[in-house]
């Protein structure tokens, strides 16, 4: 009989990735935010996560992972094809970033992802413990709390949405926009990363079904679901200390070097997604070395894309336009062994990743809509030194926290341009006041700061 627990997270992914090593296949702690702040809690509730653990077909049979109990949900080949490419990632995800790219509407997908849906509340059911709370994180599983909610009346049930609510007039497009909001209208709280998007989802819930609300408040039947905004955050002192490592601090160094040691390196870091600005920020680049206002090899640019999503056609394209953009850059602007872009289409270890924040004089993070960006506060938190400058779009949530950073509007292309050059050649005693402001704000919000208030607020 599976254990029940009075904790419980869902979330698509298992906090875990399998590894091989000598003696064969093993389990890691991934090394997100989120699992860090969660693990604590899931560890001294003696707690479940229940997720997908990657792959298709069978999945393991539950295990425990330094106290905490791991309950893996199957996905079959088409389950992938229809709920996470299609519906969750073709579907919700370009929706609900503004549609900067245009959402597929398909029937068969929106079937798989309330299939799984379902599948992932009967599984949440079958580990929570009498009065249990449980957590549901995320834009692949709208629909759980109230699938949940319909099985298990005793339980308290938060969402956390990590990615933006879009305004009413897109979220209407939706064909399941009715079922989707009820799904989440399962929650005791719904938890945002902006307080705008708290707002507009009170007032969709009178728009579209003609809810009561008073403040934050909506009155569901004889429930009250509360909507508030709860920017996530990082693991300040574990970048900090990670960043101040001997390890960390030499690897810099050597970067640097191969870099060929230019007065300036810029550095992007994201998924390879169309939602983060890769291409404007690179045209941008190009733009200065054409105009002779950047010059190689004084300034170079690094460009960490990791993979992601690669069977969705949306990605498919974006790759291939990146990878034509930094093919030009270099073709035009390097010379024999001194590309203008070092482009790297490869996941990282922590370790590697800080030692390239520690190395930018300039990190660009320039999406056209993200929900928080936890790279800007990772770059931050890694600057010990106070020194480098943070050119941070003003459509990432990060914005509203890091009013120190180089803002821009990333639909600005001279905009652009002017704030790399500004932020290129900050003065020291300036880059220094803004990046201790910021620093000083990510040491008090961190991402545990988050997680418990979230949970106090559910009235844990
Ligand atoms: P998103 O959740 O949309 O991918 P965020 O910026 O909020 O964007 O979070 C991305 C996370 O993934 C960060 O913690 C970052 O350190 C990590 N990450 C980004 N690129 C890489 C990479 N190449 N290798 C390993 N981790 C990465
Ligand atoms: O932050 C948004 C998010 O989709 C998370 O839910 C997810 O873990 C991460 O980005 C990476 O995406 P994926 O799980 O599709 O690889």
């Amino acid at each position: 009989m599976t254990a029940r627990s009075s904790f419980v997270v869902v979330a698509n992914r298992m906090p875990v990735d399998q590894v091989i090593t000598e003696t064969g296949r093993e389990w890691q702690r991934s090394p997100g935010g989120l699992v860090t702040a969660l693990h604590p809690v899931l560890a001294a509730r003696g707690g479940t996560w229940v997720g997908w653990a990657g792959g298709v077909g069978d999945a393991p049979e539950p295990f425990e992972m330094e106290g905490v109990h791991l309950h893996p949900v199957p996905l079959t080949a088409d389950d992938l094809e229809r709920y996470y490419e299609g519906q969750s990632n073709a579907t919700i995800w370009p929706l609900y970033h503004d549609a900067v790219e245009t959402p597929t509407y398909r029937r068969r997908w929106r079937e798989a992802y309330r299939e799984v849906n379902a599948r992932f509340a009967a599984a949440a059911d079958e580990v929570s413990a009498h009065g249990a709370t449980v957590w549901v994180q995320d834009y692949q599983l709208q629909l759980v709390p109230a699938m949940l909610r319909e099985r298990r009346p005793d339980l308290k049930i938060g969402f956390f949405l990590h990615i933006p609510f879009p305004p009413i007039e897109l979220f209407m497009q939706m064909p399941q926009r009715a079922e989707i909001l009820h799904g989440l209208l399962g929650a005791d709280l719904v938890g945002f990363q902006q307080r705008l998007a708290a707002q507009n989802f009170v007032r969709l819930a009178r728009h579209l079904l003609g809810l009561r609300y008073s403040g934050h408040v909506i009155k569901v039947e004889d429930r009250q679901v509360k909507s508030r905004a709860f920017p996530i955050s990082i693991d300040t002192t574990e970048m900090e200390q990670l960043a101040a490592s001997p390890t960390v601090q030499a690897r810099a160094k050597q970067i640097r070097a191969e870099l060929g040691d230019p007065a300036t390196v810029v550095l992007g870091v994201d998924r390879l997604d169309y939602t983060k600005g890769i291409e404007l920020r690179l045209k941008a680049f190009r733009e200065l070395l054409a105009e002779g206002r950047m010059a190689v090899p004084d300034t170079v640019m690094v460009q960490v894309a990791t993979p992601s999503r690669e069977r969705v056609e949306h990605y498919q394209t974006l790759r291939l336009r990146v990878e034509q953009e930094v093919g030009r850059i270099n073709g035009d602007f390097g010379r024999v062994g001194m590309p203008a872009v070092h482009y790297l289409h490869q996941s990282y270890n922590r370790t590697e990743l800080a030692a390239l924040y520690v190395a930018a004089d300039v990190m660009m993070v320039t999406p056209l809509r993200d929900g928080m960006n936890l790279v800007a506060k990772e770059y931050v938190a890694a600057r010990g030194d106070s020194g480098g400058a943070l050119l941070l779009s003003e459509f990432a949530g990060a914005a509203s926290e890091m009013r120190q950073a180089f803002l821009v509007n990333p639909y600005d292309p001279e905009a652009v341009k002017e704030v790399l050059l500004k932020a290129a050649t900050v003065e020291p005693a300036e880059a220094r006041r803004r990046m201790r402001t910021m620093q000083r704000q990510l040491r008090t919000y961190d991402v545990n700061r988050w997680a418990h208030s979230f949970l106090n607020e559910l009235g844990e």
